[in-house]
């Protein structure tokens, strides 16, 4: 039960519910008011807030500024004991062995589309990093199947083998006792994210939502959204449901990265710091992504007006252990 804010000599009991239909228009009104600028959406979302933002994320938000708890609450190092419990817990072979075999198991090959073996890309990486810019406007070509292959590669691909035969040999861990290793590196090697897209655009790749498989260099078909991609009123109602776009040539793209961390993955051993070595995954990952884009002409950006809930929806993740992180528009440079 909270106490009402104003007329504070008659003061009465309310719910929060009551209190936020009742009490909160008049107080964001009357605060609004002195403010040039409307009440944002995104006052609890997370970015680094001005005092007065923070204020009014306070009364408008749902989640109550749980980035801000996140990092004030966020310690690491030797001494927390719970991730030296996790590290040490993971030393132990079954445990390597059970982490690293689901990873490879995730995916039935039988269930997978084969993809095209990727292309080297042979730019110098200070041209490629110099000429990397986010582009927002494309031509609306369709893309070709090795394209995205490259891409996807380039982004989380396998890249090596680390040996780890070292353990006992009654260990399993798949085929071999090696760990396959990845293009973008991931604290402990457990690889959290994964990699998800809306195929809009892409030649002989049924439109609809794919998980990326590096192991088998293949894609899992999520939803086949074929119907709705192919039909201008429900592309543009799909749209919208992955987020607010103005002014960016959404419709022309040809494919929607989305970054999904499983938390289960890695906070079993790194405990709260599993969430910032996830978030680092994804940073590394869409870097890979960004030049990998520009060596290939193709225009990238990322975007933070996505809509979690209506993505996480979308591809059937639960938004409790699975989480949409990053989200990446990429197509067709627009050269004219
Ligand atoms: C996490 C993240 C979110 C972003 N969100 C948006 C966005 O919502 N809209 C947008 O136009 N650009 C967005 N960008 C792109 C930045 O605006 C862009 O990287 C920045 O202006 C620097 O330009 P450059 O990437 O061309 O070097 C985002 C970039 C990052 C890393």
């Amino acid at each position: 039960m909270l106490k009402n804010v104003f007329n504070q000599d008659k003061r009465v009991e309310l719910s929060e519910q009551e209190y936020r239909e009742k009490e909160m228009p008049t107080l964001i009104g009357t605060l609004g008011f002195n403010w040039n600028f409307n009440l944002s959406a995104y006052s609890d979302s997370t970015v680094i807030k001005t005092p007065e933002t923070w204020f009014r994320g306070l009364y408008n938000s749902k989640s109550r500024l749980v980035s801000e708890d996140y990092l004030l609450n966020f310690r690491t190092g030797a001494s927390n004991l719970s991730m030296s419990m996790g590290v040490s817990l993971f030393n132990n072979n079954p445990y390597i062995a059970a982490t690293l075999a689901n990873r490879e198991a995730q995916d039935d090959p039988n269930d997978l589309i084969e993809l095209p073996k990727p292309s080297n890309l042979k730019t110098s990486l200070s041209a490629t990093i110099k000429a990397r810019r986010s582009k927002r406007s494309y031509s609306g070509q369709r893309m070709s199947l090795k394209e995205l292959a490259t891409l996807l590669h380039h982004a989380q691909g396998i890249t090596g083998e680390q040996d780890v035969a070292h353990f006992d040999a009654t260990v399993t861990l798949g085929k071999k006792n090696t760990v396959q290793t990845r293009a973008a590196p991931s604290g402990g090697g457990l690889y959290p994210i994964d990699l998800y897209f809306l195929a809009m655009n892409v030649a002989d790749l049924t439109p609809g939502v794919y998980r990326y498989s590096p192991y088998y260099h293949a894609v899992a078909l999520v939803k086949n959204l074929e119907a709705e991609i192919n039909n201008d009123e429900t592309k543009a109602k799909l749209i919208e449901q992955l987020g607010h776009f103005e002014g960016w040539q959404v419709n022309k793209c040809n494919l929607f990265f989305m970054y999904v961390y499983r938390l289960l993955v890695n906070s079993r051993k790194y405990a709260d710091s599993g969430l910032a070595f996830g978030l680092i995954e994804v940073g590394c990952t869409s870097q890979n992504v960004h030049l990998a884009s520009t060596a290939m002409l193709l225009a990238s950006c990322d975007a933070g007006s996505y809509s979690k809930s209506g993505i996480e929806k979308l591809i059937g993740i639960d938004g409790l252990t699975e989480h949409l992180v990053h989200f990446t528009i990429i197509g067709k440079e627009n050269i004219e």
